[in-house]
Parts: C-alpha cells; structure tokens; sequence
C-alpha cells in the first residue's frame, strides 16, 4: 500500500478520530490513482490510519481504518457484519443499514426496503469494492432484487462516471410499512435511495402535538410521510405540496394504499406559501421538510435567505397556537442556524416562540460525536403564539 504525508492539522484532527483529509492538508504529492488505498503518516511518519485518495476530490483522503490492518473481502465484511448487527433491534420493514461514515464505510449508503435493497456508491474508492459489497449483501439479506447506483452528482466531484445496475428483479413498486403506515415507493430512478427513511422517528413524533380534524400542511411531501402519519394516526385534514408531479403522484398512491384521502398540489412551496397568505388560509400544523439548499458551505447565505423565507410565511399562515416543524438535511445549517431563521421570522411577524422539541436524524443513521458532519438532520418544532 502506497503511503501518504498529511499536515499537523489533518494529523490531530485524525487522533480525534475525524475520517477525512482535505486536499489542502496533503503533503506528499498527488500522484495517486482516484480510489487507491493508502498508509495516512504524519510529518514525522507517525502511523495515523488506513483510508482511500482521490486528489480530484476536495476530500481527498477518507479514513476506512484508524488501526493498521489490511483492507480486504474480509475487511469490508466485518463492518458489514457489524453495521447489519447494530440494526437488528431498530429493523422495520424498511432500515438504512449502511450508513455511509455513520457505519465506517465513507461513500456507501444502503437501504433495505423489505426484500429489496437500494445501494448507492458515492465515491471512487467505495466504487472500487463494488463486487465485494454486493456479494456480502446478497449472502446477508439474500433481497429478491438490488438496485445499485454510482451516483451522479457524487461521482462528478470524484471524476468518474456514474453507473447503475439491477440484480435479480426490481419492480415499479416497492411496498413495505413503517409504524403500522403503508408506503408504496419507486427503486429505480427515484430520489435519493427512494425514500427518506431519516425522516421516520420525526413523522412519529410529531403525531403526538396534531389532533384530530386538525388542518395540516405538509410542505415539500415527497412520497407523503408526514402528512399520511397526520391522517392515519390522528384522522387530521390533510394537504400535501411538492414541487415534482412525480411525488405529488406516489404521495397519491401511499393515502389511496392506507385507504384514507388527502388534497394534493403540486406547486413551488415558497410561491405557494404566498397564495395561502393572500388567500388568507389558516393552518394549525405546517411542516417544512425542504431538500438541501445548502450543498456546499459558500450556499449557506442563500440558503437561510430560503429558510426565512418559507418560516416567514408558515407563520403568517399558521393559526395562533399552532406548530410548525421546520428542517434541515445540509450539514451546512446547524440546529443555532435554524433557531436565528425562527426568530429573525418571529420578529418580522411580531410573534413569540416556544420551543417543543429539537428533532434528528434516526437512530439507523448514526451520528458519530467525533465526526460532526455526520449530524446532518436537524428540525425544530415550535408553536408560534400571538403577543
Ligand atoms: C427532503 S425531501 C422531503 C421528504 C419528505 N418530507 C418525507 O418525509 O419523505 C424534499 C422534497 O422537496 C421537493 N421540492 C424541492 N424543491 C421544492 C420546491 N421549491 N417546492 C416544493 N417542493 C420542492 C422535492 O421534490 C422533494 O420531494
């Protein structure tokens, strides 16, 4: 195995057992082959871990292992083994069970929808062990079919190109349950892995604040998680907006599936916003689970620009009283970040907040302490009352 230099800063950053390395903090010179495995040193070539590079990427080096061990079938299987263990209890119908750094395993990110897995390879060094990863998945959860994707945006930064690939039979849907709620979605060509699994715990939580006949917006539904708990947990009045007809449609289907009715729009959320405003609707729960607007640190400003958008007008529309659960999924915008959008939000519209629960990622998506990007879904639900 090839070796590698880093600098001081990368040096104690990775005794504090943070998994990457910036191009900035490389010392030796790039001439590596995107993927290869190598030996992290110090300047004074200290033993620091074992990880891949890839110099076209601004994170060029990320940490597989902070012992000295060889990285082989045997290797990959362990944390495979191990990541599969830690999900035993927490396992529904559908589970992340690769979780990317979350799970030691940088770039890999697998979803098990009941029988079938979706698998999404992120980065040149992960696509390396693609052949690895598959046979142990397929051993371990024996799925009747497994959708793999080298996905796009991912790979781009890496500099290779992106793939997909169908093993054994994927249909148009996949149906499985979480919390005794049905969801019908798609594999294939879908977004992300196919649903946002993350999300699970907080669609829960929140039935507890809605009650029934309560009006709820759910804002930015995609396949309709939150508002489909709304209906079949609390028989609330329902309506759901997404931007892509496609979700509008899967969202359909999921209530038709739970035998139960909602009102679907497909619209801009934040041009929406304002029509209901005009319109002079009220609603006693909105939720605002919008994609990342944040996908890099230099897109934080606009970011909060949106942000403060849409909880402006979510407070204008909301009932006195009422909640409204306002997310995050950048690594940029952390839980302070949200709570500045709140209350610059409540200012404007002359409101007072009080906080009911900070809300996270779910367990299946593990947040390591000493990797503070592994921390990336964050929501705060609040009730906004009149002066
Ligand atoms: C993070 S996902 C929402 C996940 C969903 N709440 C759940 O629990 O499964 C973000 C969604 O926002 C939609 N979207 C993106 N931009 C939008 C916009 N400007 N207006 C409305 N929807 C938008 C995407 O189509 C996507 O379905």
């Amino acid at each position: 195995m090839k070796k590698v230099l880093v600098n001081k800063k990368a040096a104690k950053k990775l005794e504090e057992f943070f998994p990457w390395v910036y191009r900035s903090d490389v010392i030796s010179p790039l001439e590596y082959e995107a993927g290869e495995l190598v030996e992290i040193y110090d300047e004074g070539e200290r033993f620091l871990g074992v990880g891949y590079i890839n110099p076209a990427s601004l994170i060029t080096i990320r940490v597989l292992s902070f012992k000295k061990e060889p990285i082989n079938h045997r290797f990959i299987k362990s944390r495979i083994l191990k990541a599969a263990a830690k999900r035993v209890k927490i396992l529904q119908h559908a589970c992340r069970v690769i979780h990317s750094e979350g799970d030691f395993l940088p770039g890999l990110i697998v979803d098990k929808y009941d029988e079938y897995l979706s698998v999404q390879f992120l980065t040149a060094g992960m696509v390396r062990f693609k052949e690895d990863i598959l046979d142990i998945l397929i051993n371990l959860y024996e799925p009747k079919g497994v959708y793999v994707v080298g996905e796009e945006s991912a790979l781009k930064k890496e500099g290779i190109e992106p793939f997909s690939q169908v093993i054994g039979e994927i249909p148009q849907r996949v149906f499985f349950e979480e919390n005794g709620v049905k969801f019908a979605i798609k594999l294939i060509d879908a977004q992300k892995t196919g649903f946002y699994l993350d999300q699970r715990r907080n669609r829960k939580a929140l039935t507890r604040y809605i009650k029934q006949k309560d009006r709820v917006l759910d804002c930015f539904c995609h396949a309709g998680g939150f508002g489909l708990y709304a209906k079949v947990y609390k028989d609330a009045k329902v309506r759901l907006v997404d931007i892509s007809e496609e979700a509008i449609a899967l969202a359909k289907e999921n209530f038709a599936l739970n035998d139960v009715k909602g009102e679907f729009v497909v619209a801009n959320v934040f041009d929406y916003l304002r029509e209901l405003r005009k319109s002079k609707e009220k609603f006693d729960f909105i939720i605002l689970d919008p994609p990342s607007f944040a996908k890099s640190k230099s897109k934080k400003s606009s970011a909060l620009k949106g942000f403060k958008d849409i909880t402006v007008n979510a407070m204008k529309i909301v009932e006195d009283e009422g909640y409204i659960a306002l997310f995050s999924c950048s690594h940029h915008i952390g839980v302070k970040d949200l709570e500045d959008v709140i209350l610059q939000s409540a200012k404007d519209n002359r409101k007072t907040i009080e906080v009911i629960e900070y809300l996270y990622q779910d367990v299946d998506h593990p947040y390591i302490l000493n990797n503070e990007f592994s921390l990336y879904l964050k929501g705060i639900l609040f009730r906004v009352h009149q002066i």
